[in-house]
């Protein structure tokens, strides 16, 4: 659960990062494949279509920020679907952490540890959520 004070901060650095939205998706999928080469062969050739889906997830996180549950039913659809394209539990993390490691850069200066722990917080409610749509998903 988000305090409204992690909800304004997550609104905040999330309006920061509109206007570089593309260039945040691609040094977020750059990171990622740096990180986790692996996980490359995962996801088609072209990224332009996944990056802007990816987006629309994160406006939508950030829109119902401060209740999540309203989005629980799709957050477990999602997890449901990413179980055919092969994410596995453990990658949940690296893109968590690759994910904030990406907003931090581009956030620069106005980066703070409160910040940071308001998206880890909201962002592993979502993996928990997507992971539990995954895992009835497998039942
Ligand atoms: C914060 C967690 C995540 C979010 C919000 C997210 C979001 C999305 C969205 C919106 C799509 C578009 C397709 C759809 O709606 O079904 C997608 C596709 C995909 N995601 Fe994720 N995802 C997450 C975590 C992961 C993880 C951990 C993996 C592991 C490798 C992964 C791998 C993929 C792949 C392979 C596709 C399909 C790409 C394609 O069709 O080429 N995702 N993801």
């Amino acid at each position: 659960m988000l305090s409204q004070t992690q909800v304004d901060l997550i609104r905040n650095s999330a309006e920061r990062l509109a206007d570089a939205n593309v260039a945040a998706t691609n040094a977020f999928y750059a990171n990622l494949f740096k990180v986790a080469p692996g996980i490359r062969n995962l996801f088609s050739e072209d990224m332009f279509e996944q990056s802007e889906k990816l987006w629309n997830t994160i406006v939508k996180v950030v829109e119902s920020a401060s209740n999540l549950t309203e989005i629980e039913a799709e957050l477990k659809a999602l997890g449901a679907r990413h179980v055919k394209y092969g994410a596995e539990p453990a990658h949940y993390i690296v893109v968590t952490d690759v994910l904030i490691q990406t907003i931090s850069t581009l956030m620069n200066k106005e980066w703070t540890d409160e910040t940071r722990v308001a998206w880890k917080t909201a962002l592993e409610a979502v993996c928990a959520t997507m992971l539990e749509g995954a895992a009835q998903h497998a039942t």
